[in-house]
């Protein structure tokens, strides 16, 4: 069996910097025909300066494959209207990280005063610029998201002209949130379809798996799936594909991220096939996510086939993928 997929988008990136990014950029690149990239590098991507230089790092890094890094900018309430309409046709979004709450986020918000963020937020609702956001309180990790709800809640009320973008949701309670608000959609990432807290420490514990938001539990898995694999137009698919070396993952002190941007497409074909939603998985992987970000990606044709495919235990002796040493039953026959 064969399946063909137009300008495949990765709607929530990570590329890094340097070495990591020059093994990375490459992955996403030659299998997708476009991807937004985050900007928690250290420092954060908040100047205009910054997404040039950046934007200008991914194409060297890409090489010759033919993708498109969508620009974001770090969420910083003191960013100026001059300022947000100056970059506005260079970024496709600004991404809101809580302080601390996951990697590289210290610069990001505390508190949530609306007051604090609402002339940035008023002025990225006039202007059109998407707001994605890393929704997990300082609270019991397994309650992070959950809590979040209400601030998601409050966002989309004040401000329902703003395209809110709900990242890597992990819960039930936001994928029930997506129908209450217009102006609310969510990416998913393939490791939440996959994975719940015990594939993570249920047993030895797998630091590859290992991510923020944490996997939770296997009704929220549910929920999650029931949405991907209808491809509900408020979904969309965001990897998070987030790399870190080796010896940062297989360490005390284990850093948060799942590397998937290389097994991606065949580990979705697998999934969305094992369910029986084959013909859903073109709206989950781009064209959900053109009409919510109002994009047109170069046109990439992806073919996958079903045929077993072994994953790589190691990407440059550095970084070791999701499902590494394992057989996915489906792989990649071309793309361009
Ligand atoms: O697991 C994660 N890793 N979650 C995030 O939100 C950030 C990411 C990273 O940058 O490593
Ligand atoms: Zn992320």
């Amino acid at each position: 069996m064969v399946i063909s997929l137009h300008s495949p988008l990765d709607m929530h990136l990570h590329l890094r910097d340097e070495e990591m990014l020059d093994i990375v950029a490459p992955l996403s690149a030659r299998t997708f025909a476009g991807g937004l990239v985050m900007p928690n590098l250290v420092p954060p991507v908040t100047t205009a300066e910054d997404v040039a230089r950046y934007r200008g790092k991914i194409r060297k890094a890409q090489g010759e494959n033919r993708f498109v890094p969508y620009m974001t900018l770090f969420f910083k309430s003191d960013y100026t209207p001059e300022f947000l309409e100056s970059v506005r046709d260079e970024i496709l979004a600004i991404k809101l990280y809580p302080a601390g709450i996951t990697t590289n986020s210290e610069g990001g918000v505390s508190g949530f005063d609306l007051k604090e963020l609402s002339p940035v937020l008023s002025v990225m609702s006039d202007l059109g610029i998407p707001l994605c956001v890393h929704g997990e309180t300082g609270g019991f990790v397994m309650d992070r998201e959950a809590e979040f709800i209400p601030i998601y809640e409050r966002l989309a009320e004040n401000f329902p002209d703003l395209t809110i973008v709900m990242e890597h949701i992990t819960t039930k309670e936001a994928v029930e949130a997506l129908e209450r608000y217009e102006n609310l959609y969510a990416t998913i990432t393939l490791h939440h379809l996959y994975i719940t807290l015990d594939d993570v420490a249920g047993g030895l514990l797998q630091p590859h798996l290992f991510c923020k938001p944490i996997a939770k539990r296997p009704e929220d898995r549910s929920a999650l799936l029931n949405v991907a694999l209808e491809a509900h137009p408020k979904v969309m698919f965001g990897s998070d594909s987030a790399p870190h070396p080796r010896e940062k993952k297989e360490a005390p002190g284990c850093a948060a991220g799942v590397f998937t941007a290389p097994i991606a497409l065949q580990g979705l074909a697998q999934l969305f096939d094992r369910h029986g939603a084959l013909e859903n998985l073109q709206a989950f992987v781009s064209d959900n996510a053109q009409r919510i970000y109002g994009i047109r990606p170069l046109e990439k044709e992806v073919v996958l086939e079903k045929t077993a495919w072994l994953v790589p235990e190691i990407y440059e002796g550095t970084v070791v993928p999701m499902f590494a040493g394992e057989s996915l039953e489906w792989r990649i026959v071309s793309a361009g």
